[in-house]
């Protein structure tokens, strides 16, 4: 039952093939191989919509739509979201998916579609709604009325209908008022799109019909948008149409809009432990790279990354007993012994950082690549998997829960960042005003020549960081802490996923029935600072309770906490020697290197040529992956 709505997902991801003349291919894939199937091959590649970035827009004078998410990626195969179409406004719950373009409901003249959760749109109903005519840049239907659209999916599911314009409301919690925007009234749904108790789909994706792109054409809201997927269990949580300002400790990566259609983002390296996996990091850049799509829910790795992932952590594991999977269809990795309180998981499993090109790094939480057996209490199973053949890497909403993900489309990069998303509003009011620190007498002014070349983890003008210091409130008494005072280390360096011998206890005070306890942070053995990115998380962390401490230590309270940077030397003087070598690796390399690049470039070019479907096809879409 659980293992036949998981199959779910990996139909919402999916583009669609183009329709229209009778000769389209469609897209097979093997009868039901569940979400442990490869992906499909695209039969071509779109070329991104150039108008994207005409828009320039910022936060703060564009409003947004702040909509909740309901439903669980494990429990029912997906999120969604809940979308009021038309005048007085009839309510649908839409599956988010970045990984499509239409937005479609069940329409009332629908001659085939399942029974969903809310009444099929009643056009007759709406004093807004109002059908595309037949015009040159779209699909028409065969009497050149209506435009129409069609999509297949994985599976043989598919949808096809009108598309129509209506005025699309967002919620009571969006800022953003009602809008008109073209969506898809269904007359047809097949396979998954049938049986689904979801109505329909929201597409976020890029491409002309996308709901996100609607909206930023006509000057709405900024090029961006955000989701955060409520955690293991508890799904839910909560998404953004339109931009808000970042957390001040959000990573980033890019995100090529040229690379491929797709969210992709640049992976680097995946740490296990903090340890790297031993890979060329090349492995993340085969076919669409690495492709954040919020449809999918597991996660899928090429060959090589998959197993060498899967061994760092067995090695992590191996004091806990590996059992068989929920499905004896399927070689699910699990592990049993680990307790059903998800947030003591990370006791046992490991964290996995997936770190960017920029040298940013994502800390994943073990819910984030597990999930629980449904047969065996307190057992876990790997919820990444091996992607077949393909050498794209495929990060489905698992990966991205409690996590809040925006998709900064106008500057191209992807920013994440670790929360509650069940409690993402407040949370958000709370990092918009970061606490100020009451001990930071002698911070210093950030140096003002910026290096044309940064080193690497630390962005031009950023400080970097010899000490951080932290004074936590514990509510238990002094008497009762000391007995367990040297273990506390130990416990903050593993929820900060850092060596111990980086977490010192400076100070250690009574202070009524609460103790005062001063800490310091240090960079790892082999760095000697921390960029101001990395600080502001550890530092965050403290104060958003992402750390967790077992009982013994009560609760405790961030009240201080101070960043203390390195010796200002400019960077010249740190650096001279580097510099110097590389200018002269450089000069000797330059010349051979432009020729093998000239090469390399025009073989990429060859291999990237966009080969045109149709040249008649009016909307850029998204291929199946
Ligand atoms: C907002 O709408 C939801 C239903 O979507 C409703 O439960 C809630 O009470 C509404 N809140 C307000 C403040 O109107
Ligand atoms: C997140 O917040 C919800 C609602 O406040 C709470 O039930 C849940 O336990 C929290 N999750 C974590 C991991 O703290
Ligand atoms: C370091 O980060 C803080 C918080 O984001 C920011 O206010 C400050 O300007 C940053 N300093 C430098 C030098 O980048
Ligand atoms: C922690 O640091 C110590 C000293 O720097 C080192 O010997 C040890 O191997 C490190 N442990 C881990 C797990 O990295
Ligand atoms: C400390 O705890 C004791 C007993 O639990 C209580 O009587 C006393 O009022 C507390 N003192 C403070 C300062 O809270
Ligand atoms: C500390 O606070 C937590 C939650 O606020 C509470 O559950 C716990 O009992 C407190 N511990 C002591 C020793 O007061």
């Amino acid at each position: 039952m659980a293992r036949a709505l998981l199959i779910q997902l990996f139909t919402f991801t999916i583009l669609l093939i183009v329709q229209s003349s009778p000769s389209t291919s469609l897209l097979l894939r093997p009868p039901h191989g569940g979400p442990r199937q490869s992906m499909l091959l695209p039969l071509f590649l779109s070329p991104p919509n150039p108008r994207r970035h005409l828009q320039r827009s910022d936060p703060q004078t564009h409003p947004n739509a702040r909509m909740g998410l309901y439903d669980d990626l494990l429990r029912n195969g997906y999120y969604t979201t809940r979308l009021w179409i038309g005048t007085p406004p009839q309510m649908f719950a839409l599956i988010v998916d970045t990984g499509s373009t239409v937005t479609y409901v069940p329409c009332s003249t629908c001659e085939q579609c399942g029974r969903h959760q809310d009444p099929k749109f009643e056009p007759e109903l709406s004093s807004t709604y109002k059908p595309l005519q037949c015009n040159l840049d779209c699909n028409c239907d065969s009497e050149k009325v209506h435009c129409v659209y069609d999509r297949q999916y994985a599976e043989m599911s598919s949808s096809s209908g009108v598309l129509a314009e209506d005025v699309l409301s967002f919620g009571n919690l969006s800022e953003l008022q009602p809008q008109r925007a073209v969506f898809g009234c269904e007359n047809q749904e097949t396979g998954d799109l049938y049986s689904q108790r979801a109505d329909g789909i929201m597409g976020l994706g890029r491409g002309d019909l996308s709901i996100v792109d609607q909206l930023v054409e006509k000057g709405l809201i900024s090029d961006s948008f955000s989701l955060c997927y409520g955690g293991m269990d508890i799904g839910g949580g909560a998404m953004v149409l339109g931009g808000i300002s970042p957390p001040i400790d959000m990573v980033f990566t890019q995100s090529d809009p040229v690379r491929s259609p797709y969210y992709n983002i640049d992976l680097k390296e995946i740490h296990v432990a903090g340890k790297p996996l031993m890979l060329n990091p090349i492995v993340f850049d085969g076919r669409h790279g690495t492709v954040l799509d919020s449809g999918t829910t597991y996660a899928y790795f090429p060959e090589p990354v998959f197993i060498a992932f899967k061994d760092a952590i067995m090695k992590e594991l191996n004091s806990i007993q590996k059992i068989r999977g929920p499905d004896p269809n399927f070689n699910d990795i699990c592990f049993s012994g680990a307790g059903s309180d998800v947030s003591e998981l990370s006791k046992t499993f490991p964290v996995v950082d997936m770190v960017f090109g920029n040298g940013q790094k994502l800390s994943l939480s073990p819910e984030n690549y597990l999930f629980r057996h449904s047969k065996v209490r307190g057992a876990y199973c790997l919820g990444i998997f091996q992607n077949g053949k393909d050498p794209t890497t495929l990060l489905g909403g698992i990966i991205v829960r409690n996590t809040l993900v925006m998709y900064d489309r106008e500057h191209s990069k992807i920013g994440f960042w670790k929360t509650n998303c069940s409690e993402l509003w407040e949370r958000l009011q709370i990092s918009g005003a970061p606490p100020q620190m009451p001990s930071a007498p002698d911070r210093e002014p950030p140096p003002t020549t910026a290096p044309t070349q940064v080193p690497d983890h630390v962005l031009p003008g950023e400080l970097q960081i010899k000490q951080i210091t932290c004074d936590m409130l514990l509510n238990v008494s002094y008497p009762n802490l000391k007995p367990h005072i040297t273990e506390l280390a130990e416990f903050i360096a593993y929820d900060l996923g850092i060596n111990s011998s980086q977490v010192r206890l400076m100070n250690f005070t009574p202070n009524g029935n609460d103790s005062l306890i001063r800490l310091a942070i240090f960079p790892a053995g082999s760095s000697d600072y921390f960029s101001n990115a990395t600080a502001n998380s550890i530092i965050a962390q403290f104060a958003e309770h992402h750390v967790q401490l077992p009982a013994t230590f009560g609760s405790y309270q961030l009240v201080g906490w101070n960043i203390e940077p390195l010796e200002k030397r400019t960077w010249w003087q740190q650096n001279y020697l580097v510099v110097f070598l590389a200018v002269v690796v450089t000069i000797i390399i330059g010349l051979s290197a432009f020729g093998m690049w000239f090469i390399w470039r025009h073989r990429q070019q060859m291999l990237n040529a966009y080969k045109p479907v149709n040249a008649a096809v009016p909307e850029q879409e998204l291929q199946p992956i």
